[in-house]
């Protein structure tokens, strides 16, 4: 019988439980694979730190949010080195690895896979950046979040005569602030793909004012980016992986905002409510369906890949070409700037 190892690595997002659960129930159901799960991403395989995951193991955990099997941001790298990751294959008898996580985690898996690992790969980041799959698990949870949060704000900047921003996440891609952005009806929306200037965005909003509506909201990426000279920018401090850890840019965003138009101004930062709780349905489906196409492409033989769902089939792509940010296309920006200003 054929064994197969499986980990969730990085950030965590709603849906890794029903990924968990459909990997599960397909190798053990469809093709008599037994599955071992790691504990906290790549720690757990640097350290041999295994779970079995029988069918029962995964019983009820559908609509959990997090991950039954715990996550982390290591590196194996950074941390053990391939010799441990091989040791521990060799050791617990595995012939595989399916990994799901996000950018960090697919190029840790490519490097793997180009060292000789059988390793196969699952999109999932509430930031939907990865590049080959038109969706990542998690997406859809954290954007009907900011979109609940945005039509909370409304009534309230509504009775209050306000300008409200809410900053959302999604590290260097506005996909959570266009998708939230449109879904909530955002007047306007600052996000990486495009520099903004907020005496522009200002002059939007004063012209909406005086046509008569009485409230805004703004929608702002957490790593939104002004052109340069016009904003200075928090202090950011870095991860692991040296890059700088975002969260608060609508805070320096605020003040300026009410300055230039001399609205009434309060700012809301989203943070990780965005990726706790229970998975929407549009996730579980597609954690289920990336779940199982995940392990058909392991009993496939399609090691160094990523299962993806493009055009809405399940397709695969190499893993070295997904850890690559997708940036928004500007022409989806566009139908959310028909409503601006
Ligand atoms: O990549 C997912 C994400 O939630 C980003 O949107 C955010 O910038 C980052 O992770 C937050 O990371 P942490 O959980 O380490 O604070």
């Amino acid at each position: 019988m054929k064994r197969i190892g499986i980990l969730t690595a990085g950030g965590d997002a709603p849906g890794l439980n029903a990924a968990i659960r459909a990997a599960v129930r397909s190798a053990v159901g469809e093709h008599d694979l037994e599955v071992v799960g790691f504990r906290n991403g790549w720690a757990g395989v640097i350290e041999g730190d295994t779970t079995p995951l029988e069918v029962s193991a995964v019983q009820g955990i559908l609509h959990r949010g997090g991950t039954i099997l715990g996550s982390s941001g290591t590196d194996p790298y950074h941390a053990g080195g391939i010799g441990a990751v091989r040791r521990t294959l060799s050791d617990l008898a595995l012939d595989g690895l399916i990994v799901i996580g996000g950018e960090g985690t697919m190029t840790a898996a490519a490097h793997l896979a180009d060292d000789g690992l059988p390793v196969v790969g699952v999109p999932k980041t509430i930031d939907n950046d990865l590049s080959g799959t038109d969706v990542c698990i998690g997406f859809a949870t954290a954007v009907q979040v900011a979109t609940d949060a945005i039509d909370r704000l409304h009534t309230t900047a509504e009775s209050h005569q306000r300008l409200m921003l809410v900053e959302v996440m999604g590290r260097s891609a506005g996909w959570i602030a266009l998708g939230a952005g449109i879904a909530g009806g955002a007047d306007a929306i600052l996000m990486p793909e495009r520099l903004f200037d907020l005496d522009q965005v200002a002059a939007g909003l004063r012209r909406r004012h005086l046509r008569g509506h009485s409230f805004s909201i703004v929608v702002v990426a957490e790593g939104a980016i002004p052109v340069e000279g016009t904003l200075e920018l928090p202090k950011y401090p870095t991860d692991d992986r040296g890059f700088p850890r975002l969260g608060g840019i609508a805070n320096a965003i605020g003040p300026r905002l009410a300055e230039l138009t001399g609205f009434d101004t309060r700012v809301t930062v989203l943070g990780h409510v965005q990726r706790g709780g229970t998975p929407v349905a549009e996730d579980r489906i597609v954690a289920t369906r990336l779940g199982r196409g995940a392990v058909d492409l392991f009993v496939s033989g399609g090691f160094g890949r990523m299962v993806a769902l493009r055009g809405g089939e399940i397709t695969s792509v190499p893993l070295a070409d997904s850890a690559k940010v997708r940036p928004v296309p500007e022409e989806l920006f566009a139908v959310a700037q028909v409503f601006f200003g």
